[in-house]
């Protein structure tokens, strides 16, 4: 069995430091990895991502992490990325990456991916070109997830996890307006999911959505918002496949 921990959305500034660290600190005993699905900080800001650092930092376990929208928006994702990648965790966007846990090996394909809705109430490639901007933006992450995920069918891991900050099902967006849906996720990472294959998908940004989801394709998807887990991870278990 596989024990994977997730968190997304922790939000952190200058006056979180620490609020986390005690309970990371217990995840040794009860995960092989965490994997933070983006909003780690609120602006975006060196000084934020240097927070988060030091809450994941020796943590002795893999974290990997993808980025979310407010971690982008002062606009040095490089420099967010390059302090947690310092901090020791594996920083994704259009990657994959497989880290190890005893014998097990554990594949995760991840980006921030974008939104634009979901089938039936989409945005589409048509208009003015800031629109189709849009859905290529959207469109590009889903194709990224997607070659990573082969990337990984490749490797041969384990097991194959999507991370997300944007969700690729509707499923756990119940409970936010479904006027803002279009804003929190596309079905096209849910297809690049179910085409390339995974084990389980995870994601944030819905805060005020529902944990538990699933793709067309039957793969799980689990909203790991904290403010949706309302803790400081949850561990989901999956069985490996010996290949
Ligand atoms: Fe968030
Ligand atoms: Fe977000």
């Amino acid at each position: 069995m596989i024990r994977v921990a997730a968190v997304g959305d922790i939000h952190m500034g200058p006056d979180s430091q620490g609020t986390l660290r005690s309970s990371f600190e217990t995840l040794p005993e009860c995960a092989d990895v965490l994997l933070l699905a983006g909003d780690l900080t609120r602006h975006g800001t060196p000084e934020e991502a240097a927070v988060v650092a030091r809450e994941i930092k020796d943590l002795g376990v893999p974290v990997v992490a993808v980025l979310g929208n407010h971690d982008h928006h002062d606009e040095r994702p490089e420099e967010v990325t390059a302090i947690l990648r310092d901090a020791g965790a594996h920083v994704l966007e259009g990657q994959a990456t497989i880290v190890t846990a005893g014998d097990a090996r554990i594949g995760v394909a991840g980006t921030k991916g974008f939104g634009g809705g979901f089938v039936g109430r989409c945005a589409g490639e048509f208009g003015e070109p800031l629109m189709k901007e849009f859905v290529r933006y959207t469109r590009r992450c889903a194709d990224a997830l997607h070659a990573a995920l082969k990337d990984l069918e490749q490797r041969g891991p384990d097991v194959r996890i999507a991370l997300t900050h944007f969700s690729p099902v509707p499923d756990t967006l119940a409970g936010e307006p479904p006027e803002i849906y279009p804003f929190l996720g596309s079905y096209l990472l849910a297809e690049a999911i179910d085409t390339a294959g995974a084990d389980l998908a995870v994601h944030g940004h819905a805060h005020a959505g529902t944990e538990h989801g699933m793709t067309t394709g039957g793969i799980r998807v689990r909203n790991v918002a904290q403010p949706v887990i309302g803790r400081a991870f949850h561990v989901y278990h999956l069985p490996g496949h010996p290949r």
